[in-house]
């Protein structure tokens, strides 16, 4: 890991990192499921933290408007040159670019929607944070934040699959923990919808107050 987070490049990067995502069952079915009932209208602009190769933005993309923007962010070129490979195919074309979670070069209240998959976890204490402090920041009055990532197991097949992994290091306390609502409420974010979406995943609505 480095400052800002564990970079997926190279084996665990690009391609190799969507099958295996695959594998682990982070498959479409997975994103259609953290994109639940969010929609973008027109005009409505999202981003995606630590997008990887961008499957969240594309299950959003593929019912947003095309006057709409999405934009995913990640500090892996390797995540970021695959996901562009694919922007095209969506209406609304999908941009994504280089930069932390923790520190986004967008002015304040740019988004309707900040979300993110199986991010956060990946980068230190302090990046995750300020990653909640920035989401705050450049999220419009009003707007939604999506926070899916991995949370205390419970029974199921993919809970005993990665036990062993999510047990190792004390890095993943806060997320097993549940902590993101504390930090997030903190920022005036206000927790609206909590559910497990297998024995692994929490998805987590914030609304800005
Ligand atoms: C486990 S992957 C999840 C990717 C994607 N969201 C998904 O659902 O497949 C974590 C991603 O976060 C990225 N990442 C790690 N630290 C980051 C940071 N500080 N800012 C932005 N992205 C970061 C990694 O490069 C990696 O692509």
């Amino acid at each position: 890991m480095n400052q800002k987070g564990h970079e997926f490049k190279g084996l665990s990067g690009g391609v190799h990192y969507r099958r295996l995502a695959k594998l682990f069952g982070m498959g479409e079915a997975y994103y259609r499921q953290c994109i639940g009932n969010i929609r973008l209208t027109a005009g409505m602009k999202a981003l995606d933290l630590g997008c990887g190769p961008g499957a969240l933005s594309f299950a959003l993309a593929q019912t947003a408007h095309p006057d709409s923007e999405i934009t995913g962010i990640d500090i892996s070129n390797d995540q970021l040159n695959y996901a562009r490979h694919f922007a095209g195919s969506y209406p609304c074309k999908p941009a994504f670019e280089n930069c932390s979670m923790d520190a986004l070069p967008y002015p304040d209240g740019s988004f309707d929607l900040v979300m993110t998959s199986m991010a956060i976890h990946t980068t230190p204490p302090s990046v995750r944070r300020a990653a909640i402090s920035e989401t705050a920041r450049v999220l419009k009055p009003e707007g939604m934040f999506l926070c899916v990532d991995w949370s205390k197991p419970r029974f199921g097949l993919l809970g005993i699959i990665w036990f062993p992994f999510l047990c190792w290091g004390d890095k993943n306390k806060d997320n097993w923990d549940n902590v993101y609502p504390q930090w997030c409420a903190e920022q005036k974010l206000h927790l609206c919808e909590d559910a497990y979406l297998n024995s692994i995943a929490r998805r987590q609505v914030f609304k800005k107050i």
